[in-house]
């Protein structure tokens, strides 16, 4: 909620929320105020302001500082004997920005800041004096402790050596000495050496690495932050801490949690050929004591090489043309398969009765149809494939009334299948002639069974009109004897070509006319 608090003030206002640092003084002590913003060579800007004036220290001369008790010393400000005079909110700013950082002090006659620090037992313990002066920057300040031993360092703390301790910060300055004191509750506890100490990660033995690029592996260990060491040494020795190393490891300690988990991250700048020969040990040492490690090594991990990549393209290029191949050549083949075993095809009705009307042309050669073919491509497309057909007899005598029943008979079938006769049955050519323009405007579906090679059709040596429908219409090669079995190609590509059977029931929408062609035309075959 804060976190959004704040988040929505920063928007609002526009500017970074101000923080304010509390300073609390005892009076006479120096203090020092530490401007932690990044500055670059720019000059840090400071001000004083007491309620009643804002002072901009930078204007003035180190006379007119040391007057009033105040050292501008890089990024601290430094107040050498503080007094009642100087409480009051100071900020600092880098260069012109408008950002200000702030501080507030306050002087109290008697004042100790403590801080609070715990050690364990037996171990080294080395006291914290929690000055805020920035001694280096200053000047040579010394810390003195006023209890236990020199320089606050237990060698091996004991519980009694808890309680109070005060440290002096001395910082000379222009032949005087200013001093500040600070407190420390130390509390020494009684380590439990047989407080599990455990490494958890990692938990494989081998990383899989690219060369040339970095890696990180993490050990953890569960263990207490005060007391024990974790670190990495590989086969050639300990493994460096410092950063600039190509391999090295830092880590850190999470006291967060009463369990305490101590991590030892370690990099791989740049994974070496080398380092994949090497073991990598992770340790944990507890009160001076092994308590666990971790050995790992470093594997190249397994590339998927460029031959086997250019192999899987071309397999599947190869692939892929075989099957648009197998499909193109063996579409008719696949469509029928279709159609007739999984019934895939369009079954909307269109309210057609036939599926197709069987029409004679007149076949310039002699490899048309007789009159016993055409009856063999009646039955068997009407008995053996299921198809029902409208049936055009040549007995019908010429004439306006014949191309009227034939467009009829054309208006409901799907498809008008034209077959060459010789000779021809008549009226033929004349009809098609006469009702072509009317197949055109219909878009009637035309099917031409060809005796003739696909040149004749296009030499022009056609009459006009069987010309202009050929172009239109799917053409069906008849090779005579060859095309005789049901399961030659020419019935394939005619089936192909036609809808699939319409089983419904046919609702008889034709004259009477027309049925009379069809049985005559039967029962005289
Ligand atoms: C500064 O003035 C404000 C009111 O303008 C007052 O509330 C505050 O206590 C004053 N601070 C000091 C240090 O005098
Ligand atoms: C202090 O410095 C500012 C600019 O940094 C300048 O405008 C102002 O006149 C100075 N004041 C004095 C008293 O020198
Ligand atoms: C600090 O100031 C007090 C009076 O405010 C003075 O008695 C004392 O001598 C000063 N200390 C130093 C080191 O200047
Ligand atoms: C701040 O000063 C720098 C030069 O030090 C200048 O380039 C920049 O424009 C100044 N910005 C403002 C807001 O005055
Ligand atoms: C001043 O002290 C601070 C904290 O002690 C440190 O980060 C900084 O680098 C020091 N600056 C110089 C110039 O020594
Ligand atoms: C340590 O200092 C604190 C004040 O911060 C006080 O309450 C406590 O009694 C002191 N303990 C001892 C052992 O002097
Ligand atoms: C600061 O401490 C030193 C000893 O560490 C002492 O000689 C000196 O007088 C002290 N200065 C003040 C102002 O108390
Ligand atoms: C350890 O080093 C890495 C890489 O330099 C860094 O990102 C990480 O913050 C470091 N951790 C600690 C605790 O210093
Ligand atoms: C790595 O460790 C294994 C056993 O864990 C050992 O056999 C091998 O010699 C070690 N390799 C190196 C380079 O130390």
């Amino acid at each position: 909620m804060m976190v959004i608090q704040l988040f929505l003030l920063t928007l609002i206002s526009g500017v970074h929320p101000q923080t304010i640092k509390e300073i609390h003084r005892q009076a006479g002590e120096i203090v020092a105020l530490y401007c932690d913003l990044e500055n670059g060579d720019a000059e840090i800007l400071w001000k004083w302001d007491n309620n009643q004036s804002v002072i901009l220290y930078n204007n003035m001369s180190s006379a007119e500082q040391m007057q009033i008790g105040v050292v501008l010393h890089r990024e601290s400000l430094v107040i050498l004997n503080a007094s009642v005079n100087h409480q009051g909110k100071y900020a600092c700013s880098v260069g012109n920005s408008s950002r200000w950082y702030w501080f507030s002090l306050t002087v109290h006659d008697h004042f100790r800041m403590y801080d609070d620090q715990r050690c364990y037992t037996p171990a080294a313990c080395q006291l914290d004096c929690p000055s805020d002066i920035p001694a280096k920057n200053f000047s040579n300040c010394r810390t003195t402790w006023h209890k236990g031993p020199k320089y606050g360092y237990f060698e091996s703390v004991k519980k009694e050596h808890s309680g109070n301790y005060t440290c002096t910060q001395s910082c000379p300055y222009r032949g005087q000495m200013y001093n500040v004191t600070f407190g420390v509750r130390l509390e020494v506890k009684q380590s439990d050496n047989r407080r599990t100490a455990e490494i958890l990660k990692p938990r494989e033995t081998t990383f899989e690495v690219e060369l040339g690029s970095p890696k990180v592996i993490d050990c953890e260990a569960l263990t207490s932050c005060s007391e024990s060491d974790l670190y990495w040494i590989s086969s050639d020795g300990f493994v460096d801490k410092k950063r600039s190393s190509r391999i090295f490891y830092n880590e850190t300690c999470d006291e967060s949690s009463k369990e305490n988990k101590r991590t030892a991250s370690l990099f791989f700048t740049e994974v070496k050929e080398e380092d994949l020969s090497k073991n990598y040990t992770c340790k944990l040492d507890h009160f001076g004591q092994r308590t666990g490690f971790v050995t790992i090594t470093l594997t190249q991990k397994a590339r998927p090489s460029h031959i086997s990549l250019a192999v899987c393209t071309v397999v599947l290029t190869v692939l892929s043309a075989v099957m648009v191949f197998v499909c193109v050549k063996f579409k008719v083949d696949i469509r029928l398969f279709l159609r007739d075993t999984l019934g895939c095809h369009s079954s909307t009705s269109d309210g057609k009765s036939y599926d197709a009307f069987l029409m004679c042309y007149e076949s310039d050669t002699d490899k048309g149809f007789n009159a016993h073919d055409r009856k063999m491509l009646e039955s068997v497309l009407e008995q053996r494939f299921g198809y029902s057909l409208c049936l055009y007899d040549r007995d019908v005598l010429p004439g306006r009334a014949v191309a009227q029943v034939v467009l009829d008979c054309i208006e409901q079938s799907r498809t008008v299948v034209l077959v060459p006769a010789s000779p021809d049955p008549g009226p033929g050519s004349g009809l098609l002639s006469a009702i072509h323009e009317a197949l055109v405007e219909r878009q009637t579906r035309l099917i031409f069974i060809n005796t003739e090679t696909p040149e004749v059709w296009k030499s022009g040596s056609l009459p006009k009109a069987l010309q202009l429908l050929s172009e239109s219409g799917n053409h069906v090669a008849w090779k005579g004897m060859s095309s005789m079995p049901p399961s030659s190609s020419f019935w394939k590509q005619l089936r192909y070509h036609l809808p699939a059977p319409q089983r419904a029931p046919k609702i008889q929408l034709l004259p009477q006319t027309i049925q009379d062609v069809n049985s005559k035309w039967k029962s005289q075959n």
